[in-house]
């Protein structure tokens, strides 16, 4: 079937819905989610969202916390627009029904701001410990009373279809024209085609075995921009949270950034505390820091995690600031006002991805990018936390503003475009060549191309993602697409792109660390590392 649409929108988190809801005004919208509309990595942020709003805060602090921990590489326009247009965002966020936690001061109510590390400020509005949940739940209600907005559940985005490949135009004048997408209850293939195609499918903590991310982030918006020619940016800069709970039941769960906010201190398991031997904010260091320092302690003393305590604050404090926290340790039977929590680093962000301009607009004729899926050019070699939802939110109403301006003169001719090619493939017999790939992509990622990276390590992973890709890229042409097949060649070719990116930075730069190049090289580096595919 051919669905037709003035914007189609690729996933359903805080970037999608937020530039879904304003596109609508304008035309009509398709958002396509791979799975229920809820599942995305915005619905699991805690610590918040970056903004200034506090009355001892600045914009310039912002600014330059966030150049600061970008390591040099952040474009500092970008920066400058992206916290100075933040205040703005956070008010439509407001009125579209989001609640933030308040305190009173003085009798007047005003937001309970967090801190996290980086942050020389307390800057970060939250809903308690979980902000993306509340986020998550306004947007989509906002979106389902907008009459424009069509959601499709359980539909995932297999290819984005370029004009190229039906005219035979060059690439220099190509645009993307829609993407085949795998209906995943109904088993077939509809093409959308739009006017204009928002991806917003997030990040790709999956490709690593231990990540803080939800299933969905499988890196799908990299691989499909890459594989359509679009320019892909800095990789390399993977971002590992230092405090994933560490528990053998317990799945990806995040110990939010918060908790040291308010005072949770790193310690070893001999409950000896060690930050102040690698910063000066010690445990409230940036991330990239803080992970690495951890990734040293532990193979220093052969542990498993190290321990975060916050017993000092008490129960009343943290059953009231971190609700869920405290409830799901609870559950694997810490009670974190007296027990120190045991934490691991974990992937966590991928500050790198299809490269944009500061409307949002790829490589790619009418192809945005916005969210976790896009690099702006904010984070630089390491994102600030709680910068990431904020990033998303003016990104979204730059990209609405420009396809305002675009739509009216776009009259495009119509175009035939030829359904999705099965290519004579049969029902597989072998789905334990799937899993065992994917299980076999994300330990060499994990093995290698970790927190600390040498040239040797990150060639034996190139080797072996080079032989998983032809195995699958077998599979794939012989055997009917399943979600977890498509879902496998994609973090696999996610991780040969990273790969290749930090094969290419010979030098040492925030979440960048290869013992080979152990400092930074200003001289040579201060360059986003860029990929893009030659289409043939
Ligand atoms: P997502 O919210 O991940 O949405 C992506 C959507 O795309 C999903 O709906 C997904 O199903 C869909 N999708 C993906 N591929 C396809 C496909 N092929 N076809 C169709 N649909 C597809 N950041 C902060 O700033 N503050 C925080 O406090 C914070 N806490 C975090 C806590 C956790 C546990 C995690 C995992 C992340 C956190 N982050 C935080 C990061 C932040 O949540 C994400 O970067 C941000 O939510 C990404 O938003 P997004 O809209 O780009 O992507
Ligand atoms: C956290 O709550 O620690 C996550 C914040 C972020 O990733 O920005």
């Amino acid at each position: 079937m051919e669905i037709k649409t003035d914007f189609l929108v690729i996933g359903s988190g805080i970037a999608g819905f937020c530039f879904a809801i304003k596109a609508a005004r304008h035309g009509t919208v398709a958002i396509v989610t791979k799975k229920e509309q809820i599942e995305s990595s915005t619905n699991y942020a805690q610590g918040g969202i970056a903004a200034v709003t506090g009355e001892k805060d600045s914009f310039e602090s912002h600014i330059n916390d966030t150049l600061t921990t970008g390591a040099g590489l952040s474009n500092e326009e970008v920066v400058r627009f992206v916290v100075t247009e933040g205040p703005d965002r956070i008010r439509e966020l407001i009125e579209w029904g989001v609640e933030f936690s308040r305190t009173e001061i003085n009798r007047s109510s005003v937001f309970d701001l967090g801190r996290e590390g980086g942050h020389s400020h307390r800057r970060v509005l939250h809903a308690k410990d979980i902000t993306g949940r509340e986020i998550e739940r306004a947007l989509i209600e906002t979106a389902a009373s907008e009459k424009n907005v069509t959601i499709y559940e359980n539909h995932f985005a297999i290819n984005l279809i370029l004009e190229s490949k039906i005219t035979g135009v060059d690439q220099d004048n190509d645009r993307c024209v829609g993407a085949y997408v795998f209906d995943v209850d109904n088993n077939i293939v509809h093409t959308f085609t739009a006017s204009f195609i928002m991806l917003a499918t997030g990040g790709a903590g999956k490709v690593y075995l231990i990540t803080t991310n939800p299933d969905i982030a499988t890196g799908d918006g990299v691989a499909m921009a890459y594989r359509a020619g679009a320019r892909i940016a800095n990789l390399e800069f993977i971002q590992f949270h230092p405090t994933c709970l560490y528990h053998p039941e317990a799945k990806s769960f995040l110990i939010s950034e918060a908790v040291r906010g308010e005072g949770g201190v790193l310690k070893l398991k001999n409950g000896r505390e060690f930050m102040d031997n690698y910063h000066a904010m010690k445990s409230l260091a940036p991330r990239d820091v803080v992970a690495q320092a951890i990734d040293m302690e532990l193979k220093k003393s052969g542990d498993e995690y190290v321990l975060l305590d916050i017993t000092h604050k008490g129960k009343d404090f943290l059953t009231k600031r971190f609700p869920t926290i405290y409830e799901q340790c609870l559950e694997f039977g810490i009670d974190m006002s007296r027990d120190m929590i045991p934490v691991v680093p974990a992937a966590h962000y991928i500050c790198g991805g299809v490269a944009v301009n500061a409307l949002g607009e790829t490589s790619i004729d009418r192809l945005l990018a916005c969210g976790e899926v896009a690099c702006t050019g904010l984070h630089g070699a390491n994102r600030l936390a709680s910068n990431s939802l904020l990033e998303a939110v003016v990104f979204a109403h730059r990209s609405f503003n420009r396809v305002a301006e675009l739509l009216p003169h776009i009259k495009d001719k119509p175009l035939t475009i030829p359904p999705w090619d099965p290519k004579g493939a049969t029902e597989s017999d072998e789905s334990v060549v799937v899993s065992h790939n994917w299980d076999e992509v994300r330990s060499s990622m994990w093995n290698y191309v970790g927190i600390v990276r040498t040239d040797k390590r990150l060639e034996r992973a190139r080797r072996r993602i080079e032989m998983i890709t032809q195995e699958i890229m077998e599979y794939y042409w012989n055997f009917k697409i399943t979600r977890d097949l498509l879902e496998l060649r994609n973090i696999a070719t996610v991780a040969k792109l990273i790969i290749e990116c930090a094969q290419q930075r010979k030098e040492s730069r925030g979440l960048h660390y290869n013992l080979d190049y152990p400092r930074r090289n200003d001289a040579e580096w201060l360059r986003n590392t860029i990929i893009q595919k030659k289409l043939t």
